[in-house]
């Protein structure tokens, strides 16, 4: 293959959860831009068909299929009607996640603990596993799995959100040592202080945000565009030999 080609997405078929805004609508636009056919998802039907409609007007490719990645039949789901409408699934971004408590982790109630566990990590593994015959049957595959700075090193305030994270990377590494064997990919990406709608509760925390900034080596919190680069590389060809890895883009903050 020339190098030129290796991130060539033309004819693979990506389902990006939690891809009506932040980081999971970035990495998606980058995937379709790379000539993925992208099923967008999230739990608003509307959100989703808004930015179906930006990435075809601009030629690309994709279409939203809503569904509830906490609620297991509906992530299974997901897959289903992915397959149905595009014959099989290639790259899948596990983007969606939860984080319903903010503060001390004793304030976590068991409601809360089950929500994030389902969202942030069983509802990943059910979904990846109604992924893995077609997977198969395409001769592989690969796996995003998005975790969080916070998964290898807790923040405080996101105590039970941190542990979600970290098991996701663990549950990243057991689908690589797997299903290698398939030639399917998977891997962690764990993001520093992004501005997103999501962790608006850090970034407009004055403090917080100070404390971010001159802790981080490149000194800015990021944006979502500093995650597309990745989602493309480790969906694509570029990285076939890559898998069981956890990719940072924190700007340097956990060498601080
Ligand atoms: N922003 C950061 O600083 C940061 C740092 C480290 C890691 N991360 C991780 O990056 C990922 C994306 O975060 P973000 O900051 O981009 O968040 P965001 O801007 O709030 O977007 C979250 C997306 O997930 C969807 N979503 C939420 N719950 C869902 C569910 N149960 N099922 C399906 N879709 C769901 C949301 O749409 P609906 O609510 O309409 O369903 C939305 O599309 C998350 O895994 C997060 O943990 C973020």
């Amino acid at each position: 293959m020339k190098a030129i080609d290796m991130f060539n997405l033309a004819g693979k078929v990506a389902v990006v959860t939690g891809a009506s805004k932040g980081i999971g609508k970035a990495m998606a636009e980058a995937l379709a831009a790379y000539g993925a056919k992208v099923v967008l998802n999230s739990r608003k039907q509307e959100d989703i068909n808004e930015v179906a409609k930006e990435i075809n007007e601009a030629g690309f490719e994709a279409i939203a299929i809503e569904a509830n990645i906490g609620d297991f039949g509906q992530a299974r789901a997901l897959i289903n009607k992915t397959i149905e409408h595009y014959g099989g699934v290639d790259i899948i971004v596990n983007n969606a996640a939860t984080n319903p408590v903010y503060g001390a982790s004793i304030k976590t109630n068991e409601d809360a603990f089950n929500q994030i566990m389902q969202v942030n990590l069983q509802g990943i593994f059910e979904l990846c596993k109604e992924a893995l015959t077609s997977m198969q049957e395409r001769g592989g595959g690969s796996i995003i799995n998005i975790s969080s700075i916070s998964g290898l090193k807790p923040e405080p305030g996101v105590g039970i959100y941190s542990v979600s994270k970290a098991a996701l990377i663990q549950l990243t590494n057991v689908m690589a040592l797997e299903w290698g064997k398939y030639n399917i990919r998977a891997n962690s990406v764990a993001p520093g202080l992004i501005k997103t709608k999501f962790s608006e509760a850090m970034w407009s925390n004055d403090e917080v945000l100070k404390h971010f900034t001159a802790n981080t080596p490149l000194h800015r919190v990021g944006t979502v565009e500093d995650l597309m680069g990745i989602a493309v590389y480790l969906a694509s060809d570029a990285s076939g030999y890559a898998t069981g890895g956890v990719y940072l883009v924190d700007g340097g903050y956990l060498l601080s």
